[in-house]
């Protein structure tokens, strides 16, 4: 949620900060600013509602010169997207400009204490408090802005990632995070920051991770220095990034989903990669092979997970329960860490997130972690907040999901999923050798016969334009096909808007169907393996009632496809890796949905790609 970007250096800075604000747009997009201090010191601020190209065009005649700026996009918690509440936020005296990544949470003490004081404020954030409060404690303690953004820092509660500039100090800026995720590039002379290293990797491959409650004064010309918020003084540990440019582009694709979409094949392979043996005869995940025994002495597993992330743990839940023989839970993060949840210190904890900065998944791991359980994570996101606080675990190895809708990153969770099931299943000695070898020969498998399905991407577009108007949508799905109709429903309605639920199939008949008619699409999930025949029976009681009927079945089948009205083939599998396949015409359909509706695909409304406020 919100995505902040700053530079000093040689380079004149809004065009740095202007690319940077697009690579991180898909963080939030409800309005954008920048504020940079010219030549002679004076600090330029400019924002607008709306997106950064709106931006953009706002600033097209205005002074953007000056080698020292920061800039912000925005996903909006306190107060409406407009203009006003657009950051930075300034001071009073219009000496201080600030960004922030966050939430904080006591605003509104601090607000009626500088209220009394005599500053007055423009906004609704809780930003212009803490740029104010910054401000108010700078000038009465007449202390460095360095000191002042600790002191303030001290007094506040909430998460937050923020970088401040003053007027008359173009060599200056100070940043601090605090549960929100806060990057600096270190180039040749030159320091960028910003939420994730997207708007970082073209300029310099060399990072340093803010960790958490610190404080960085990046001076020009000069090397970090990074204190506590408790005024510890730290080492900055510089790190090299790898990330490619081409990974953050289109490449040629309308949408970035579009790309994530067709990009399966490959970045599951990448998944499997050095995990599933050449041979196909064994699986090696080092994250579980160091820590086997906390795995073989697990009391039960908790899944922590929001989200796609959730449907991929649903799926992981059958797995690890069907072949590793180990009682699983799995939690909405939001829910689990407000809810006193009883916590073992022999519970082992799977906490999954691409992005790794979900705020409720972090403070669910941090709830388990202090209660003593184990806590092993599944992310993409290399050094994020929730892979540094594990114990162990394992990266997805994706590449960046720049798509708000999640595609390659469930499908990767997945497959981790699926081998880590196999790896402790493997240990236990409760899996068949036959069963075994055959899911990892067909895991093996699976990039190839994803090829198979995108090669029916123009049919599914075609289909989807019959849907274009559906107000609703019902997906059904048993078995390990039910997470699928959960993640298939939330696809479509977070991309095209249309009103769409995933149930069990069986479930129908307690309730939903009392729903069906003939305006109601119903996609099902009717793949030979998986409760094929009750499926069947389940579309029988759809028919019956009039319901259209949208079915992924076996590739072949016949029985299904001659109730259906409209059908989609997908290769067969064993019954654990249908989700795999049956999860890819599922992100199409959303896809074309949206795109036929004009949908904006990769930026759907009131969404952003990491949700880093509860
Ligand atoms: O980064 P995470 O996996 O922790 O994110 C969890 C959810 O916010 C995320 O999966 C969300 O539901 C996606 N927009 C789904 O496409």
């Amino acid at each position: 949620m919100c995505g902040i970007v700053g530079y000093i250096g040689n380079r004149q800075a809004c065009p740095v900060l202007v690319k940077g604000l697009h690579r991180l747009e898909y963080r939030g997009y409800d309005s954008a600013g920048v504020a940079l201090i010219n030549e002679k010191g004076e600090l330029n601020v400019y924002k607008t509602r709306g997106k950064v190209q709106d931006l953009e065009n706002y600033m097209e005649s205005k002074d953007v010169s000056g080698t020292i700026g920061i800039a912000h996009t925005r996903w909006a918690t306190h107060g409406e997207p407009n203009n006003v509440n657009a950051h930075p936020h300034c001071s009073n005296s219009e000496n201080l400009a600030m960004i922030h990544n966050g939430i904080i949470e006591n605003y509104a003490v601090l607000r009626e204490m500088l209220s009394r004081k005599g500053y007055t404020f423009k906004s609704s954030t809780d930003t212009e408090v803490l740029v104010q409060f910054i401000d108010y404690i700078r000038t009465t303690n007449k202390l460095s802005l360095p000191q002042a953004v600790q002191q303030a820092l001290s007094q506040v509660v909430g998460a937050y990632a923020i970088a401040v500039i003053e007027k008359n100090n173009p060599n200056q800026i100070v940043a601090a995070r605090k549960g929100s995720p806060l990057v600096i590039g270190v180039g040749e002379d030159e320091y960028f920051l910003a939420s994730d290293a997207t708007p970082i990797v073209e300029y310099t491959q060399k990072v340093v991770y803010v960790g958490e409650e610190e404080v960085v004064v990046i001076n020009r010309g000069e090397e970090l220095t990074v204190r506590t918020i408790a005024n510890v003084e730290k080492t900055p540990e510089v790190k090299t990034i790898e990330l490619s440019l081409s990974e953050l582009e289109k490449g040629g694709y309308p949408h970035f989903m579009l790309k994530e979409i067709f990009e399966q094949p490959r970045t599951l392979a990448n998944s499997m990669k050095g995990r599933v043996s050449l041979d196909k005869k064994h699986v090696v995940l080092s994250g579980f092979t160091n820590n086997k025994e906390k795995f073989l002495g697990a009391r039960r597993i908790i899944i922590l997970a929001c989200g796609t992330s959730w449907h991929a743990g649903l799926i992981g839940k059958y797995m690890l329960e069907e072949f590793a023989r180990i009682p699983v839970e799995v939690e909405y993060a939001s829910e689990f860490r407000y809810r006193k949840p009883v916590i073992y210190p022999d519970d082992v904890v799977v906490a999954i997130s691409q992005s790794g900065e979900t705020a409720d998944t972090l403070a669910a791991v941090e709830l388990a972690k202090s209660n003593g359980a184990f806590i092993f994570g599944i992310c993409n996101v290399v050094g994020a907040s929730i892979p540094r606080n594990t114990d162990s675990g394992c990266y997805t190895h994706v590449g960046p999901e720049i798509g708000v809708a999640s595609t390659k990153a469930f499908t990767a969770q997945v497959t981790v999923l699926t081998l880590l099931a196999l790896c402790i299943a493997k240990e236990k000695k409760t899996i068949e050798e036959e069963a075994y070898l055959e899911i990892i020969s067909e895991l093996a498998e699976i990039p190839r016969k994803m090829e198979m399905i995108l090669k029916n991407n123009d049919e599914i577009a075609t289909l989807s334009r019959v849907f274009t108007y559906a107000q609703n949508f019902i997906y059904l799905g048993r078995g390990y096909n039910y997470p699928v109709a959960l993640e298939g429903a939330l696809k479509l309605k977070e991309i095209s808007y249309i009103h769409a639920e995933g149930y069990p199939a069986a479930e129908m008949k307690h309730g939903p169907i009392a729903l069906i008619t003939s305006e109601m699409p119903v996609v099902v999930i009717a793949t030979h393996a998986g409760m094929y025949e009750k499926v069947i029976s389940n579309i029988q009681e759809i028919k019956a009632r009039k319901g259209r009927v949208i079915s992924i079945v076996t590739k072949g089948d016949k029985t299904v496809k001659k109730m259906s009205d409209f059908c989609i083939e997908i290769p067969e599998t064993v019954e654990c890796l249908v989700p795999l396949l049956a999860s890819v015409p599922l992100q199409l359909l959303a896809y074309h949905i949206a795109v036929q509706k004009c949908c904006d695909v990769d930026q759907p409304r009131n969404l952003a790609k990491s949700v880093t406020v509860e």
